[in-house]
């Protein structure tokens, strides 16, 4: 969720106002998911490498997720909405902890949404995390291990892998998000600042994706047979 401080800044703003939209952003991007029947959303907040800003903007988004979940927990419940929080928790206050594991605990059998918020995370700590908790289950893989061993290990590990994922404001990277996840990922990148990112932009990035093939190392032949072949099935079954 990039852009936040450009849009302020577009505005003679502080930056802290355009976090404060960001905020209302999130809001109406989840509403706009849970609509549309997409079961998994996670937004990147706040990365390990954003504790690098100046102090009072570190601390003012503190204070934002503070409050957010205190105002929206009790709404995402309403709506059937699971909340759960990645990233490396240890450096966060601990009344913030104790409101995500609060929100999380009150939320987790909801089925409609899962909405995970990456708060002071990163892609390598991610991937180091779980190599450490699963050597220290199992030290018998220290020999070696697949993929498959290490996966429960992962922070997102109750997901499926991203279908899409969505950069906002300009950079084309992906800055430590989910590299492991997002090995087969769709990427969609655009200029759009994040407090700008309404329904109509994330329909266009939905459309963007629907137009791509998606061949997880096959050929486009393939596909097609495949496709072809389902069609006479579903045909031939009478459908
Ligand atoms: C993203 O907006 C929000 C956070 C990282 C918390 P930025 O704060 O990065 O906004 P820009 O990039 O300065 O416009
Ligand atoms: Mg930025």
């Amino acid at each position: 969720m990039d852009g936040n401080g450009r849009w302020a800044r577009q505005r003679f703003l502080p930056r802290i106002a355009g976090h404060r939209r960001g905020v209302e952003n999130v809001r109406s991007t989840v509403r706009a998911c849970a609509q549309k029947g997409i079961e998994f959303l996670t937004l990147f907040a706040f990365s390990s490498e954003n504790w690098r800003r100046p102090a009072d903007e570190v601390s003012f988004l503190m204070q934002l997720f503070v409050i957010a979940l205190e105002q929206e927990v009790a709404k995402l419940h309403e709506n059937d909405i699971r909340f759960k929080v990645i990233g490396d928790l240890s450096r966060f206050e601990p009344r913030l902890t104790r409101l995500i594991a609060e929100a999380e605990q009150l939320t987790r059998d909801n089925t409609r949404l899962t909405l995970t918020v990456a708060a002071n995370y990163g892609g390598r700590w991610d991937i180091i995390q779980a190599v450490t908790r699963m050597l220290k289950d199992k030290p018998q893989l220290a020999d070696g291990f697949a993929e498959v061993d290490l996966s429960p290990y992962l922070s997102l590990a109750y997901a499926p892998e991203p279908d899409l994922f969505i950069r906002t404001g300009g950079e084309q990277r992906i800055s430590n998000f989910l590299l492991w996840q997002l090995a087969y990922t769709e990427m969609y990148f655009t200029d759009t600042l994040w407090p700008d990112f309404d329904t109509a932009a994330l329909d266009r990035a939905i459309t963007s994706y629907r137009q791509r093939e998606r061949r997880f190392g096959h050929t486009s032949e393939q596909l097609q047979a495949v496709a072809a072949e389902s069609t006479l099935r579903h045909a031939s079954e009478g459908r």
